[in-house]
């Protein structure tokens, strides 16, 4: 019978000692090989484990078995490269084999947002059958995509349900914290590791699973599966609050002539505040927190709550990303009809092809909207873009998209926009226009070529004096 987790028992794991003998490699299947599932295969190939990654995508799986990307993440071509041909890593498109072979099993396959704010859990539950379908021994069934609080103990009904007999398996919520773009490093240098479980025989399968982190004395959290599952909503809802509330100081900069950079460095330097999470840009975006906003407040609902600091960030957000629009037609004297904008950067952040929910899909609809001709360049976006918007001009360089623009917005902070040769955009462009939504181009520049620019928050960038207040 499995015992129910006590904080002494939680304790007691946490302080085994390390020199225990736990190096054996663990025999593990990721499920689900997008942004999160190809990560976490790949690095817990290189914590010395037996990693299959699967995806009912055959073509996806056609893919990486030739070592081709299908995502953008920096070093991870280079990783999976690596240790496929040491033989800790492969690809499968048959989940059944891969669970029955496996002794502990990721669940990392999406959870988009529904129509109504929720999160989709087809394909968790889908997986969970086949869990269930393939469950031939004792197995640790380890839940990394980010679902709502409750769903644990979905998996583990489904599970049960669909199993033939009475093989004894164990749920662990263990949810992922990774960035986009740096994934690969977050994986391998976390604040933290969170997991959720509800009895302690998994917990040395874990254990060995994660040895190298343990030895290098990363903090465990060791918890139950609602307060796992809850950790990660609050930490990305959380992150998303101190956005939304930086960009409504940037709001208030711009009216009383503050400097919202000036204001983010004296908040954040104050410990208990932070400096991270408190840079303006036009909104946060991507697959994760407006989702898992959505959806923390969807189960608010459900518990009869109003989260009302949550909710306000949400709308607050949605203001933003529209106030982005208004400043950029402000600058445009509020005529857009034929004028040509160039946007620079349509990822929802830099160092990622990822257009999920970024700001410049609200943008350009709104440009489309008002009549303008809209011109792009990201670095490694566009492909995605082109499949929301086929008919606005992809260029493949900046001053490609530029040239002849009657103005220019930039929206996302990939570093090949920090070192634009203004002067040279200057002669390019029809008019010296600029929307610097992310706060990354020289003010004093820009005043030196007589752009007229705009930026969030009023926000002084200097690329050539040192900053007075170091
Ligand atoms: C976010 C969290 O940071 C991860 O910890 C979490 O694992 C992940 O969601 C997830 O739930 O899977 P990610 O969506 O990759 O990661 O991107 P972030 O780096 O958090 O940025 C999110 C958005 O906020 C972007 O649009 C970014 O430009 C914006 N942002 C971020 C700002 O506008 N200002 C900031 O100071 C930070």
């Amino acid at each position: 019978m499995q015992r129910k987790i006590t904080l002494q028992a939680a304790l007691l794991i946490t302080l085994l000692p390390l020199s225990q003998s736990f190096a054996s490699p663990q025999n593990i299947a990721v499920i689900g090989t997008g942004y999160v599932g190809s990560v976490l295969g790949a690095c817990l190939a290189s914590f010395n484990n037996k990693v299959v990654c699967v995806d009912t995508n055959k073509e996806t799986i056609e893919k990486l078995k030739r070592g081709e990307m299908t995502i953008y993440e920096p070093g991870l071509e280079e990783m999976i490269a690596r240790y496929t041909q040491n033989n800790s890593l492969s690809f499968s498109d048959d989940p059944a084999s891969a669970i029955r072979n496996s002794d502990i099993i990721f669940i990392a396959v999406g959870t988009p947002m529904t129509d109504d704010g929720n999160a989709n859990l087809n394909a968790i539950e889908s997986v969970a059958r086949t869990i269930g379908e393939n469950l031939n021994g004792y197995k640790v069934i380890c839940t990394k995509s980010t679902v709502p609080i409750g769903t644990g103990a979905r998996i583990k009904q489904i599970i049960k349900n669909y199993s033939q007999n009475s093989t004894e398996f164990d749920i662990v919520s263990n949810p992922e914290f990774l960035r986009e773009g740096s994934s690969i490093y977050d994986f391998l240098n976390p604040d933290r590791v969170i997991i959720g479980l509800e009895s302690e025989r998994p917990y040395k399968a874990l254990y060995d699973v994660y040895e190298p982190l343990h030895k290098r004395a990363v903090p465990f959290v060791f918890t139950n599966i609602e307060s796992a599952e809850a950790i990660k909503y609050a930490s990305n809802a959380f992150l998303a609050v101190k956005i939304t509330f930086i960009n409504e100081i940037a709001n208030l900069c711009e009216r009383v002539g503050a400097d919202v950079l000036q204001v983010a460095k004296g908040m954040g330097l104050d410990k208990r505040i932070g400096s991270q999470f408190l840079t303006p840009g036009p909104g946060y975006g991507g697959s994760c927190f407006p989702k898992d906003v959505q959806a923390l407040l969807f189960k608010g609902n459900q518990v009869a709550l109003d989260l009302k600091v949550t909710r306000a960030a949400k709308e607050s957000n949605s203001e933003h990303k529209l106030r982005i629009f208004e400043k950029l037609s402000k600058l445009l004297g509020n005529d857009l009809s034929h004028k040509k904008v160039a946007v620079l950067g349509l990822a929802f952040k830099s160092n990622t092809d990822d257009i999920r929910e970024s700001s410049s899909i609200d943008i350009i609809q709104k440009l489309i909207e008002n009549k303008a001709r809209v011109s792009v360049y990201d670095p490694e976006a566009m492909d995605n873009m082109k499949k929301l918007f086929p008919n606005i001009e992809y260029n493949s360089s900046t001053y490609d998209a530029i040239k002849d623009a009657d103005a220019i917005v930039l929206l996302t902070e990939w570093d090949e926009f920090r070192l634009i040769d203004l002067a040279y955009v200057r002669k390019l462009a029809k008019q010296a226009l600029i929307l610097d939504a992310r706060n990354i181009l020289s003010t004093t520049l820009l005043k030196k070529l007589n752009f007229t620019f705009e930026n969030i928050g009023n926000a002084t960038v200097s690329t050539s004096s040192p900053d007075p207040v170091e």
